[in-house]
């Protein structure tokens, strides 16, 4: 303990937590999802480049200023240079917070749903897209249910954010992340055997440049930084409690390197199976939720065991995350406005309640705020809307900002100094460059394309 605050208690405990931020719904919901609507292989590359040319560097700059500062995502611009406007970057990354909570949690609430559903015995048998496709639209559409899942979810997030730091976290991603992944790769070899799965794997990799779109690039850059949980300070606050005698920039490369992993083993389980089952690439939000099922069907007696092991670890994986989230509004109020943690947690939590009833009802249970024929959001339903709007442009902005603010203001030196406190950090001199320039002038120019092409959302 070298702050009061808590810290995590070791190198291993902080980078299953960090990764237990970035891999959840982002990968396996999002990710998936995210390339059926923009054709696939193409997107997939470019979010690969996005991943280690601006994710990581922007990763290791949030982390080297929460480390540094060991304060909230708000105070950590405020104690690394006083004065001046640049706790509103901050400020915008707590607003981001609410808003990805908003719709996450909705979305994290239908996995308890479908652990219920796979204890019931629902995906034993023959489960095809045709009979998966009406359970998930019976379920998103009921809004009452819809808001109950949501609002489970969030009081389970609450009850772990309430704990502190390492008490609730660690303790949970230490255990869990590890077994996530054994499933998960038993659930692409069932995928890929089955008859037909070598169209998804074609589908993810063979790189089409005609069918990139100018949507698809922006979304690219979004679902990088999306996943990687970067652009609003929840990586300031997680590297806020990391103790100075971790390696950072080793730790943070581990982290995008797992994260990565496990959003190409979500592509490799999904595509597969989804061609195999006839469905549709662009099905929208719905898209995992649909296929899944269907991989359970098809493996027989295990089926029934992997389905339930699936969705508990889902759940689990987005519980780490949506605590990440949490975490981040949570400390702004306990740092910078002296509230009480069990305040801050429970008034917060209830207000991003508040925040995701509109998305609960956005999948047809409230028809204003769903697609239909005659109309529909910008980028789709409400849900949708939030996502790109929060999940991309709040994000991409953000990373602007955290990239001039650490290459420029609270300077290079600084950052570089404090990720090779322990050994020198080899890159260093293309990392200050990464920084400095390309990612900032990458993520403009990928904003203004879109814009520019008005292809925004
Ligand atoms: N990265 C998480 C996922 O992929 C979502 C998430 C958690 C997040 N914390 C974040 C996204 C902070 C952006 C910022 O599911």
């Amino acid at each position: 303990m070298q702050t009061g605050r808590g810290n995590w208690n070791s190198r291993l405990g902080f980078i299953l937590a960090a990764a237990g931020s970035a891999i959840g719904l982002g990968n396996i919901w999002r990710f998936p999802y995210t390339a059926g609507e923009n054709g696939g292989g193409a997107f997939v590359l470019l979010y690969l480049i996005f991943v280690f040319a601006i994710g990581v560097p922007v990763l290791l700059a949030e982390l080297a200023m929460g480390r540094a500062s060991e304060r909230s995502a708000v105070g950590a611009f405020k104690k690394l240079v006083p004065g001046g406007l640049w706790p509103a970057v901050g400020g915008l990354g707590v607003l981001t917070g609410f808003g990805i909570l908003s719709f996450y949690s909705v979305i994290a609430g239908w996995t308890l749903r479908y652990l219920y559903l796979a204890i019931m015995g629902t995906f034993k048998g023959d489960v095809t897209a045709a009979t998966s496709g009406p359970i998930f639209t019976n379920m998103a559409g009921d809004g009452s249910m819809a808001i109950l899942l949501m609002g489970i979810f969030l009081l389970l997030t609450i009850l772990v954010v309430r704990g502190g730091i390492s008490g609730g976290i660690e303790r949970a991603a230490k255990i869990l992340m590890p077994v996530f992944f054994l499933v998960l790769i038993a659930m692409v070899i069932r995928s890929v055997t089955l008859p037909g799965a070598s169209q998804g794997i074609e589908f993810l990799f063979h790189f089409d440049f005609s069918k990139l779109t100018a949507a698809a690039v922006a979304s690219a850059l979004g679902q990088a930084l999306f996943s990687l949980s970067i652009g609003m300070g929840a990586m300031i606050t997680y590297g806020s409690y990391l103790p100075k005698d971790i390696n950072l920039p080793v730790s943070g490369f581990i982290v995008a390197l797992c994260d990565t992993a496990i959003a190409l083993i979500g592509g490799l389980i999904i595509f597969p199976a989804l061609f195999a089952a006839g469905a549709d690439p662009a099905a929208g939000p719905g898209l995992v939720f649909v296929v899944m099922p269907t991989i359970f069907g098809a493996m027989g007696g295990f089926g029934y065991l992997f389905g339930i092991a699936f969705y508990a670890l889902l759940a689990i994986a987005a519980l780490t995350s949506t605590i990440s989230l949490l975490e981040v509004i949570v400390t702004y109020f306990v740092d910078e406005r002296q509230w009480s943690r069990e305040k801050a947690t429970w008034t917060m939590g209830i207000l991003c309640f508040l925040m995701g009833i509109p998305s609960a009802l956005s999948q047809g249970a409230f028809t204003w705020l769903s697609s239909t024929p005659e109309r529909a959001f910008p980028g789709g339903d409400f849900l949708s809307l939030a996502n790109i709007v929060f999940g991309n442009y709040f994000l991409s902005i953000g990373a602007i900002f955290i990239c001039i603010f650490v290459g420029w203001k609270w300077g290079i030196k600084a950052a570089v100094e404090e990720m090779s406190r322990n050994g020198k950090l080899p890159v260093a001199a293309m990392w200050s460059f990464m920084v400095r320039y390309v990612c900032p002038v990458a993520v403009v120019a990928v904003l203004i394309y879109a814009i520019w092409t008005n292809s925004y959302l």
